[in-house]
């Protein structure tokens, strides 16, 4: 059995190594407790405890103990502990790689100054972002995907009306507080009549059929605030929204407040990190792109992001489409960039009011034929695009994973991912058990709080306290598999670390949200907004790649929630200079030796609530 679990657990605090003579025996550990309550106790130096599987006691002792350490340390180590400071409220929601004055004065013109370029803003010095004085801990799911805190988000005064488009109108509830409108939350509106309509121009009877119709998983550009993607997750798609990044009033940082899949990217002048043939949907309501700038080179995009039959969807009021239409043949028809999908090898399925949809053709001979053959097929594919120029060129025609939405099995999509379905099945027990031990890692961290006798049960915590999850070295998206058979109401953004083996391909033909990312760099996301992070083998990983672990922990920091929690799997030496960091950015954290003979440590952590 390839369990981790173990009958001992020990749990190792501060500098200092376990000393043999703690090794006390369980009666008398719990007899002290018992004896001191919560109070003192502040002589252990680590702790060994026999507990039952999945049980964790006393961790509110634990607490104070990593407290006391951790002062102890500063008053200690004066020249190696640096109690990091706080960034200014100007950085609030800082995210990297976007800063554009600095892509002006580095010499970035014709809208690329607003593109990513991680390489202008390199960090120089320390500091950790900074949460608004008024954030208030999210509602639970699904509550939180109606009702924000609206001192959690940047937004400006005059976005508070409920004027905008249907995806992105949003109310001042009370002071305090954002609605959205969705279909069962408090207010209606047309967005299930729009998803409907989607379904019937594509031939469906009802949006609930997307799914049997080989529609899994849809990237959902310029989302609004996610509605039209919280209408897709109820019918069990998995709809990522994509949107540049905006200084306020962002479309990624709310729709991620609300708990729905998010990522900040766009179509300016690189690819976006996913591979050819990602998604079975492509949307657009009003997302602002000129789909036919750049000699069509957006759409090029899209048709190397659609699978084979899959479609791509554009809803936008017409007197816009006629302005982006001017690169089309004059006064030919009001159908936008029509000329150009033909040579793509779209099929227009239909135009209702102001929707239009293509489906991407099945048929990879489309594009050599002699009458297509005008855009020409790419060369030398490998498959990882991280951010390259945009192409003139098709892309994925040769790919084993050409194969049409419409005729996908699961056991095809093993075979052509070069995957042994033995080791598929073999990773995914591995993580169903790895998932029962960390949710029982994380109850007693949730209810720290509420102080219990020794012996009590560790209550579960409650499923809907985790939303936004990210799996930092996602491999075969195992973690997320086990999520969702465990009936947790999670999402989780697998991630693939350049320079793994790539499996993204595999994440995305499951219908799991991932993306392609370097974690020398930071991530395109807003800061807060990530429940869990989960990261197993990437401090081994980064330290072949050659890139600093300070940085990473402190995009970690700024990424996560206050209250949220790291879990981290990895050897020991690396998990030993990862605790002493993240101690130093006031994180709470344990170390958990498996005991099961390997060198393989956890480190469990938990951002603090720091408003000052
Ligand atoms: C953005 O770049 C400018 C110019 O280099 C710099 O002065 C400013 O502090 C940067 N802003 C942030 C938030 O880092
Ligand atoms: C998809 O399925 C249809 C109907 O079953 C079949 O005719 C077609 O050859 C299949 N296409 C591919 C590429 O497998
Ligand atoms: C111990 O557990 C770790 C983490 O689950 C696993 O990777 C490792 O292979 C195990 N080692 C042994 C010797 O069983």
């Amino acid at each position: 059995m390839r369990s981790f679990w173990f009958n001992k657990l020990s749990l190792v605090f501060g500098p200092r190594s376990p000393i043999n003579w703690l090794i006390l025996c369980l009666v008398s550990v719990f007899a002290l407790i018992a004896l001191l309550g919560s109070s003192s106790s502040n002589t252990f130096d680590s702790v060994t405890a026999s507990v039952r599987p999945n049980t964790y006691s006393n961790f509110r002792r634990l607490k104070e103990q990593a407290l006391n350490d951790y002062l102890e340390l500063k008053t200690l180590g004066a020249d190696r502990v640096n109690d990091f400071g706080l960034c200014g409220k100007e950085r609030e929601n800082y995210v990297p790689c976007y800063n554009v004055s600095a892509n002006l004065l580095a010499g970035f013109k014709d809208g690329e100054e607003f593109d990513r370029h991680c390489e202008v803003s390199r960090e120089q010095q320390h500091c950790l972002v900074r949460t608004p004085w008024d954030y208030k801990i999210p509602l639970t799911w699904p509550s939180g995907r109606d009702v924000i805190w609206s001192g959690n988000v940047k937004l400006s005064k005059d976005q508070f009306l409920s004027s905008g488009s249907m995806t992105k109108r949003l109310m001042l509830l009370e002071e305090n507080q954002i609605a959205f409108h969705s279909e069962d939350g408090l207010i209606v509106d047309g967005v299930k009549d729009y998803s409907h309509q989607i379904a019937e121009m594509i031939g469906l009877g009802s949006d609930s059929e997307f799914r049997e119709a080989g529609v899994h998983n849809v990237l959902d550009i310029g989302c609004g605030f996610g509605t039209f993607g919280a209408r897709l997750l109820s019918l069990k798609l998995m709809a990522v929204c994509m949107a540049a990044y905006e200084s306020t009033g962002s479309q990624v940082q709310l729709t991620l407040e609300r708990g729905l899949p998010a990522i900040i990217g766009s179509f300016i002048s690189k690819q976006l990190p996913f591979p050819s043939l990602s998604y079975d949907m492509v949307h657009c309501t009003q997302c602002g792109i000129f789909w036919d700038d750049k000699d069509g080179m957006f759409l090029i995009e899209v048709d190397r992001l659609l699978k084979p039959g899959g479609y791509f969807v554009v809803t936008s009021p017409r007197s816009r489409q006629q302005e982006s239409s001017v690169g089309t043949k004059k006064g030919s028809t009001s159908i936008p960039f029509a000329e150009f999908t033909q040579k793509l090898c779209w099929n227009l399925l239909g135009e209702q009011e102001e929707t239009f949809i293509w489906q991407k053709t099945s048929d990879a001979q489309c594009y050599v034929s002699s009458k297509q053959g005008i855009i020409p097929v790419c060369k030398g594919e490998d498959g990882q695009s991280y951010y390259r120029p945009l192409v003139q060129c098709i892309s994925g025609t040769t790919s084993n994973r050409w194969i049409p939405i419409q005729n996908r099995s699961s056991f095809h999509e093993l075979e052509v991912h070069g995957i042994n379905p033995e080791d598929f099945s073999e990773d995914l027990d591995f993580w169903r058990s790895a998932l029962r031990n960390y949710w029982s890692l994380l109850s007693p961290l949730i209810f720290s709080d509420h102080p219990k006798r020794p012996g009590d049960e560790d209550p579960n915590p409650p499923y809907n306290m985790v939303r936004n999850v990210m799996d930092m070295n996602a491999h075969y998206g195992g973690l997320n598999a086990a999520l969702l058979e465990a009936r947790k109401s999670v999402w989780v953004m697998n991630v693939v670390p350049v320079g793994e083996h790539n499996t993204l391909p595999l994440i995305l033909d499951q219908g799991f949200a991932g993306i392609l990312h370097n974690w020398c760099e930071p991530f395109p996301t807003y800061p807060r907004t990530y429940d869990v992070l989960h990261a197993k083998g990437l401090l081994s990983h980064l330290a072949s790649e050659r890139c600093s672990m300070v940085d990473l922990i402190f995009e970690m920091d700024r990424i996560l929630r206050p209250e949220g929690w790291v879990i981290i799997s990895d050897k020991l030496g690396p998990i030993e200079r990862a605790r002493s960091l993240v101690t130093q950015l006031r994180w709470e954290a344990r170390v958990i030796d498996l005991q099961n003979g390997s060198n393989q440590r956890l480190l469990v952590c938990q951002k603090p609530l720091v408003t000052k």
